[in-house]
């Protein structure tokens, strides 16, 4: 659905590409023309992971491992990043979360999903913004969050405590660093299944079947669709498009909200049919 080149020239480095949604909008942004830098914290997932995007697309992947949850690891790798070449967009891919019964949280659980999600992000952020203004760079940053930043949700509450401070982050830093060329948009997406989300997340098969049963279009979302409203947000084309979050979900987490949703399964033809005026 795009120009092949819409991406050429650019530089990007995805948090957590050697997996899951990071290694598929990797795989979009590379047939776009993009070069690569992946990061993650196990170098031989991430080695396979460049080599076999680089055999499937032809362009060029740069890999280092790192836990973005250390501030030290972050800096090492960004300075070995700019030392290779300037930076275009950043993605802040990286989570890690679990379903867990919250009263059962030790400290550590907590922190472990906040150092990733809500620090790494931080972190990475902080770091890429202050080189791109330092050297007047025009750049773009994605984080991939979910629709329950703003709804909260249960059994998931580190993530939804990190996923929300990502969006602060975002919407605060597209105002204070929008004027010097950088803006920061975020995506919002519902279920999209991944080996590292579904084993934690999604631990039966009922629960698979229930989320596409409570979505609208009654199905998970498509890892293309992602990548494209990814490689969508990183082109310079939509450059007006700033601070905003977009959800790619299916119309799930409306499904939720909306009042009078649930009805449509409870009332049968003859229950609209008895409500409409009498003619
Ligand atoms: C309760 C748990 C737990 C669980 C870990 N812990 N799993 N507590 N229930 N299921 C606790 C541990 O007991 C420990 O605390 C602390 O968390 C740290 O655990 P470790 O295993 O030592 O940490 P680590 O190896 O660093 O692993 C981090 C992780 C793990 C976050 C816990 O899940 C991970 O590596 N995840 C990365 C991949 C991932 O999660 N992908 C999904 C992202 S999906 P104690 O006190 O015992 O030492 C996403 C959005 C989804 O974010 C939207 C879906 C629709």
């Amino acid at each position: 659905m795009f120009r092949n080149d819409l991406l050429a020239g650019k530089r990007i480095l995805i948090t957590g590409g050697g997996t899951g949604i990071g290694r598929s909008i990797g795989r979009r942004y590379l047939s776009l023309g993009a070069e690569l830098v992946i990061c993650g914290r196990r170098e031989p997932v991430l080695a396979e992971a460049a080599e076999s995007l680089q055999h499937e697309t032809g362009g060029k992947v740069a890999f280092k491992a790192c836990d973005i949850r250390e501030a030290a690891q972050v800096e090492d790798l960004l300075g070995w990043v700019w030392q290779n070449g300037p930076l275009h967009g950043l993605v802040n891919n990286a989570a890690g979360n679990f379903i867990a019964q919250s009263e059962t949280l030790s400290p550590r659980a907590v922190d472990a999903v906040l150092g990733i999600v809500l620090h790494g992000s931080a972190y990475m952020t902080l770091g890429c913004g202050k080189r791109w203004l330092a050297e007047g760079r025009h750049a773009s940053v994605l984080s991939i969050i979910t629709t329950y930043a703003w709804t909260g949700s249960a059994y998931v509450v580190p993530s939804a405590m990190a996923k929300a401070g990502v969006l602060a982050l975002t919407r605060s830093l597209a105002v204070e660093w929008g004027g010097r060329g950088i803006r920061l948009n975020a995506i919002a997406p519902g279920p999209f299944p991944t080996e590292g989300a579904w084993e934690r997340l999604v631990p039966k098969p009922e629960l698979a079947a229930a989320f596409e049963a409570k979505n609208p279009l009654h199905r998970a979302g498509h890892h293309d669709e992602l990548a494209n409203l990814a490689s969508f947000l990183m082109a310079d084309e939509t450059g007006y498009i700033n601070g905003e979050v977009v959800t790619i979900d299916g119309g799930e987490w409306l499904q939720g909200a909306g009042q009078f949703n649930f009805i449509g399964g409870m009332m049968s033809p003859a229950d609209w049919q008895k409500l409409r005026p009498k003619k």
